[in-house]
């Protein structure tokens, strides 16, 4: 039978309001969550801050009273849906384990949405960020190592591999060079607009996450890397943001809005194994189909358009997790020397073709002057541990050192940069087994 977002009942609106009780559920136990279940916990969480993001923005250039008077409305059942997500987290999920599980969204999300994206152009920008993301990950694992004694797999599940990917200090860029070429709203599929529109809400997370929590840990070295990859966040939101045409109307904007969380709560439940999150995800979708069955009304009654000339008629998969190891080595092995060209065509471009002057070498020197944070990590990896942690199959491992050669820009490189040769002695003298005893 096939899912009509927009045929199927909802639960009413007056219904929604939960009690505080209701509200605030019990946390997972870190310990035995799926990591699939978790990265759906942290997605939600980012879908349902944009979605109360959006709304204030709308509410505050909207001058129809009724309009703002239904948005209010559903604005606070969001809000709600949002603590509700978000405070699933155990108090004792440190901030660096919550950090991998952030990482671990944007890895596997990234990777299912670029093999699922009709639009080749936007698939080309996901696969972009997914190298970023990736390389995130291996950064933060050897701090999750390092301060907080965590084995990074526990939290990864052996599902999505820790390896060096495009450098983060290379990441960095003039910040409108990031801005890509927007889809035409009017022939871009749905499925494009709910795919940039669910991941660009996870971005956004991950920023506001960084922000928000890299400050709690003592080690400065460690609250600078957090600040480097916070800043790069702000450049995956910018991309991914553009690529929306910014020719949609707030009402359009709204049905997207609740149409993907319709999207991403039916995907999670459909995929949950956890009976209390699948509980969760199923209430939610009730409340999100009755928040489109609203938004629908309004862009009949504002716009006299229908709203399947936006949406479709169809549901739409946006968050499927499961084990990208196979697709995310193949387009580290191809792309990881991918640079954005930063010419008005807003594409793409590799190492070997910038001259001297590309426009990002001039903002990587300033901020990369006095070390990049994330390189520094492995130098105090390699000064600690003798090693650094690499979770991977043999055959990608022997890989690393020409990975590093071919993802490092030659003409700018921080001062504390970890060579590929010191990377490839870090590698021979390391410990067949993590060199001690890590939960
Ligand atoms: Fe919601
Ligand atoms: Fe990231
Ligand atoms: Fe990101
Ligand atoms: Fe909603």
């Amino acid at each position: 039978m096939t899912f009509n977002p927009l045929k199927e009942k909802g639960i009413a609106l007056e219904k929604q309001i939960r009690t505080w009780h209701d509200i605030v559920k019990r946390p997972f136990n870190k310990s035995d969550i799926d990591c699939y279940s978790r990265t759906r916990q942290i997605l939600m969480n980012g879908i349902e801050v944009e979605a109360w993001n959006f709304k204030h923005n709308f509410a505050r250039n909207c001058y129809e009273q009724d309009v703002r008077k239904i948005i209010a409305q559903t604005r606070r059942i969001e809000d709600m849906q949002q603590t509700t997500v978000n405070w699933l987290t155990p108090y004792d999920q440190s901030v660096l384990e919550t950090t991998l599980g952030y990482e671990q969204v944007a890895v596997d999300l990234t990777a299912w949405l670029a093999q699922n994206e009709p639009d080749d152009y936007v698939k080309e920008t996901f696969d972009f960020g997914l190298l970023e993301d990736f390389d995130h990950l291996y950064r933060y694992s050897q701090w999750a190592y390092m301060v907080d004694g965590v084995n990074p797999d526990k939290i990864l599940q052996g599902m999505t591999d820790v390896v060096i990917g495009r450098p983060t200090q290379n990441h960095h860029n003039e910040n409108y060079t990031r801005l890509r070429k927007h889809y035409d709203k009017t022939t871009a599929s749905p499925q494009t607009k709910v795919n940039i529109l669910t991941l660009l809400s996870g971005e956004q997370q991950t920023h506001n996450f960084y922000a928000e929590h890299g400050m709690m840990y003592g080690s400065d070295s460690l609250r600078k890397t957090f600040a480097e990859v916070c800043d790069v966040e702000e450049e995956h939101v910018t991309m991914y943001e553009s690529l929306i045409d910014p020719r949609e109307t707030p009402y359009e904007k709204l049905l997207l809005h609740e149409f993907t969380e319709v999207c991403t709560y039916y995907n999670c439940m459909k995929d949950e194994v956890n009976p209390k999150l699948k509980m969760i995800w199923e209430e939610f979708l009730g409340f999100e189909l009755e928040h489109l069955r609203i938004a629908a009304e309004l862009i009949k009654t504002y716009e006299k358009r229908e709203p399947e000339e936006i949406i479709g008629e169809k549901i739409i998969e946006p968050c499927h997790f499961e084990s990208q190891k196979t697709y995310v080595t193949k387009i580290l092995e191809a792309q990881i020397d991918k640079r954005l060209d930063a010419l008005d065509t807003m594409g793409y471009t590799t190492i070997d073709k910038l001259n001297s002057s590309w426009v990002n070498y001039d903002l990587q020197d300033v901020v990369n002057e006095e070390g990049s944070p994330t390189e520094k990590t492995l130098q105090l990896m390699a000064e600690c541990e003798g090693r650094h942690i690499v979770i991977a199959s043999e055959r990608l491992k022997a890989k690393e050192p020409e990975l590093l050669e071919n993802g490092l820009e030659p003409l700018a490189q921080a001062p504390d940069t970890l060579s590929p040769e010191k990377l490839e002695n870090m590698i021979e003298t390391a410990p067949e087994v993590l060199s001690k005893e890590i939960n």
